[in-house]
């Protein structure tokens, strides 16, 4: 599509929290061959998953992600949790679910997608299962989803909310470049 770039919302993850996570991914998975680790440095939370959009709603979606920031101030407080595959039945991903300790990732979810309603986006159906994907089962492959130990568990915060464009890579792994970011609060 010409003029149009692919674009998502996501929950950022601190540093050290992805270097975690995908030091366990590849303890845990890392020997799979049907599986491929994602880079530390592309590992998020999704919230809104946009698809190719004209470049010209950059500008009004950064803004909405702004406004439901403002509309939930403070932190948002999460826990490393176990180890979920998705789809639970037919995995294409390997994931780790997030705790969303007080609300506050469900209530930026909620404000997000009111105001990209209002832009015209349809809202995703699927519940809100907060996750950081840390592996994608390669293109022709399968896995049976297996039981796995957890990671050790974690407590952070999300230090923004942001949006991103996400280059696919033609074979090789997508990047993502953030476009507008908006900090999320850090103190109590
Ligand atoms: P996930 O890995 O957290 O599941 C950028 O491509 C991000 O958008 C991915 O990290 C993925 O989230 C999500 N995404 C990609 N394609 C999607 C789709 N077709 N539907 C929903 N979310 C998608």
């Amino acid at each position: 599509m010409d003029g149009a770039v692919r674009l998502f919302v996501a929950l950022e993850v601190p540093d050290g929290i992805r270097s975690g996570l995908a030091r366990w991914a590849r303890d845990t998975v890392g020997g799979d061959p049907a599986l491929r680790l994602v880079a530390m440095e592309s590992m998020h939370l999704t919230l809104a998953f946009l698809g190719h959009r004209p470049v010209d709603e950059v500008e009004p979606l950064g803004a909405a992600a702004g406004a439901a920031v403002e509309a939930v101030p403070g932190q948002v407080a999460l826990d490393v949790g176990e180890a979920l595959w998705l789809a639970p039945r037919r995995p294409h991903v390997l994931t780790v679910a997030i705790r969303d300790r007080t609300g506050a990732a469900a209530a930026l979810n909620d404000g997000l997608w009111e105001r990209l309603e209002a832009l015209g986006h349809e809202r995703e159906q699927r519940a809100f299962r907060p996750h950081v994907t840390v592996a994608r089962v390669r293109h022709g492959a399968r896995v049976r989803p297996r039981e796995l130990p957890s990671p050790p568990p974690e407590a952070f915060t999300a230090p923004a909310l942001t949006l991103f464009r996400s280059h696919l890579g033609g074979g090789r792994p997508a990047r993502y470049e953030a476009l507008v970011r908006h900090s999320l609060g850090t103190d109590s």
